[in-house]
């Protein structure tokens, strides 16, 4: 198994490019089983993530071609010969739940297992069923698989989500696009990966309005035909390499990066004394030479801070002056980074959903772990600026979302390598 070998250093300068959007990729790749013609996804992202879920379509029998070093990714789904996602792949990534609705409403029927738990949270999968029951599926739960069937085909109706679900709205979306007739989905989500998921469906021929907004209507078509769409750029990716300068000092340019796919975490990089512009080429970061404020953080669905951006943003808090609060909204379970943080000579009380972060002056290297993908890149963020030497064990977690972590940094002057523990 891999680690991440940080050492601690000064101020970073240069460009880091930023990748289109795992979250977005991973709901476009299944958007291919909505039709019989060729999906073509441009700027996809070259991670694991992506791997497992070529791997699932490829189990349905779909066709996946990993072009230009993984860049683009051709899809035709003209030969569905299974219509089960099975146990062994979805376990892998709860993002499988996703060829749910697509396959339901072209086939009319689907088994899919059920993901399950993960580190950080239950993360059920109700929103995604009632949804699809809304629109007049019938579903059983058997040997922990979702069998779904609507042998007439779907029907358009009123989806209420009561959270407004990333995972959900996606599905949902999907299934309604070869729906008979309208479907309304209510406090649906409006981050940036629906609205790219929205443009790609457009582009196959959907009939789809609201995107963006919490409420989105959709004319069902018979048919969808192909597309060659652009993934939307990473901004997690984008956030977590903001960071990077705000905890080092310096200044450094994130290529493709916007401030609207970030608008909730550029004010509170703000607040915390952290300048962002925008440039030609995408924003710039500076931090001067005074210290980071303390701020107080609230995850929220977008328009809000989020939650897969806490992990990091407490690392930039451990040395910030003053008490800062982070409160995680969305998952229950989302503070293991703290403990490794504390290793590190981090002071922070995490009390349920709440995290409060006192700043000390410095970090301290020391072997860590991470539990997921936001956690080990929020740590490899606090060895940046530590004394001494961070090194961050199960690596696979970072591969799932961070594509050349490594090539990024260290182009930017980071002090990080990684080694293998054999
Ligand atoms: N929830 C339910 N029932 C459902 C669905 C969700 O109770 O049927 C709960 C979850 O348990 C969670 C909350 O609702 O507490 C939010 O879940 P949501 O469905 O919005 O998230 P998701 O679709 O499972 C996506 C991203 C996550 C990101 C969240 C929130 C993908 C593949 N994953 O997950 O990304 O944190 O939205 O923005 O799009 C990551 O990239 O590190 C990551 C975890």
């Amino acid at each position: 198994m891999d680690s991440i070998l940080v050492r601690g250093n000064g101020p970073l300068h240069g460009q880091i490019p930023i990748a289109g959007a795992k979250n977005a990729c991973l709901t476009l790749m299944p958007a291919t089983l909505l039709s019989d013609e060729p999906l073509t996804l441009i700027n996809a992202p070259r991670l694991s993530d992506i791997r497992t879920m070529t791997q699932l379509l490829r189990s349905l029998g779909a066709e996946v071609t990993s072009l230009q070093g993984g860049q683009v990714l051709a899809l035709s789904s003209h030969d569905i010969h299974n219509k089960t996602a099975d146990y062994d792949i979805v376990r892998k990534m709860r993002a499988s739940i996703l060829v749910l609705g697509p396959l339901l409403a072209r086939y009319g029927e689907a088994v899919v297992s059920l993901p399950g738990g993960c580190a950080i949270g239950a993360r059920p999968v109700d929103l995604h069923l009632r949804a699809l029951e809304a629109m007049g599926a019938t579903l059983e739960l058997r040997d922990g698989y979702v069998h779904a069937s609507a042998p007439g085909g779907l029907k358009g109706g009123t989806v209420d989500f009561d959270f407004a679900s990333v995972g959900a709205t996606e599905n949902a979306l999907m299934a309604a696009t070869l729906a008979k007739g309208i479907t309304v989905i209510r406090n649906a989500a409006r981050e940036p990966e629906i609205v790219d998921l929205a443009r790609c469906l457009r582009a196959m021929g959907a009939q789809i309005d609201g995107d963006g907004s919490s409420e989105i209507t959709i004319q069902g078509v018979d048919r969808l035909g192909g597309a060659t769409h652009t993934v939307v750029t990473d901004r997690i990716e984008l956030g977590t390499y903001m960071l990077a300068p705000a905890i080092c000092g310096g200044e450094v340019e994130l290529l493709g990066g916007r401030i609207e796919l970030l608008e909730a975490f550029c004010e509170k990089l703000d607040a915390a004394g952290i300048t962002v512009t925008e440039t030609e080429k995408g924003l710039s970061v500076t931090r001067g030479n005074g210290d980071i404020r303390a701020v107080n953080v609230t995850t929220e669905p977008f328009p809000g801070f989020p939650t897969d951006l806490q992990a990091q943003m407490m690392a930039l808090l451990c040395t910030a002056n003053g008490t800062s609060v982070l409160e995680e909204k969305i998952f229950e379970n989302r503070f293991m980074h703290a403990p490794e943080l504390m290793r590190m000579g981090a002071q922070i009380d995490v009390q349920g959903g709440t995290a409060t972060v006192t700043g000390v002056p410095k970090l301290k290297g020391a072997p860590v772990m991470a539990t997921d993908l936001r956690a080990s890149v929020s740590l490899i963020l606090a060895g940046l600026a530590a004394e001494g030497e961070t090194k961050v064990a199960r690596v696979y977690h970072l591969d799932r979302g961070y594509e050349h972590v490594v090539g990024k940094l260290s182009g930017v002057g980071a002090n990080i390598e990684r080694i293998s523990d054999t």
